[in-house]
């Protein structure tokens, strides 16, 4: 079910923020890479993350293929067997929200359920809009519109390096999410 999280108490203030580059037709990858090379679009999603923690599943942190510098890489799996050096390891969302550093912003940078779960908690997203329909093998999760309100939007017209109008947006909470109480690891 889209956007149900169990409800969880912490005594400390999170401050989660999504960020993703998504096409027209909702696609975020395919076959375990990017379906796209736009380099400015890296190049601000290094300027946005820089400096904080990042959380991904176990196939974003393979598609990276190494760790991201300058920032605290959380990467979550199932496989209680798995080392990767320079990196954290999660099995679960709760121990990752312990984990989180109160107020600072903790960046949620994919795949698509990691997006999924962490949204009901998450108070901004960084959606880069690429204005054009790619075939996908992962998917950004459809968002309640009523709890999301658009607050920047930078557009960029294609250039000879990237063939694609793309728009770098700035979504903020202003409904708290509607939680269902199901299993949320
Ligand atoms: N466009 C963008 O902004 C963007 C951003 C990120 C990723 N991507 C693309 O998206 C694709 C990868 O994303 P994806 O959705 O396929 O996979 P993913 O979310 O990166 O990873 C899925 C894996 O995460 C682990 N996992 C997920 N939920 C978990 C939970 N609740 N508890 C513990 N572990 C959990 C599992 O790992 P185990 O199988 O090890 O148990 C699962 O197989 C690639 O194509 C990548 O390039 C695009």
């Amino acid at each position: 079910m889209h956007n149900s999280v169990k409800k969880v108490h912490l005594d400390k203030p999170l401050n989660i923020s999504l960020i993703a580059a998504v096409s027209r037709n909702w696609v975020i990858g395919y076959d375990n890479r990017l379906a796209w090379h736009i380099p400015g679009e890296l190049k601000y999603f290094k300027k946005i993350t820089w400096g904080k923690p990042v959380i991904m599943g176990r196939k974003t942190y393979q598609s990276i293929g190494s760790p991201l510098p300058g920032r605290d890489n959380l990467i979550l799996t199932r496989q209680h067997w798995l080392r990767i050096p320079g990196v954290q390891i999660f099995h679960d969302i709760a121990s990752i929200l312990e984990y989180l550093p109160a107020d600072e912003e903790c960046m949620v940078i994919g795949g698509t359920d990691i997006y999924e779960r962490f949204m009901p908690l998450a108070n901004r997203m960084y959606i880069t809009w690429i204005e054009h329909d790619f075939k996908g093998s992962s998917f950004f999760p459809v968002w309640p519109t009523d709890e999301w309100q658009e607050i920047t939007r930078q557009t960029h017209q294609p250039t000879i390096n990237n063939p694609y109008l793309f728009s770098y947006c700035i979504f903020e909470r202003i409904k708290p999410a509607k939680y269902v109480d199901n299993e949320s690891s």
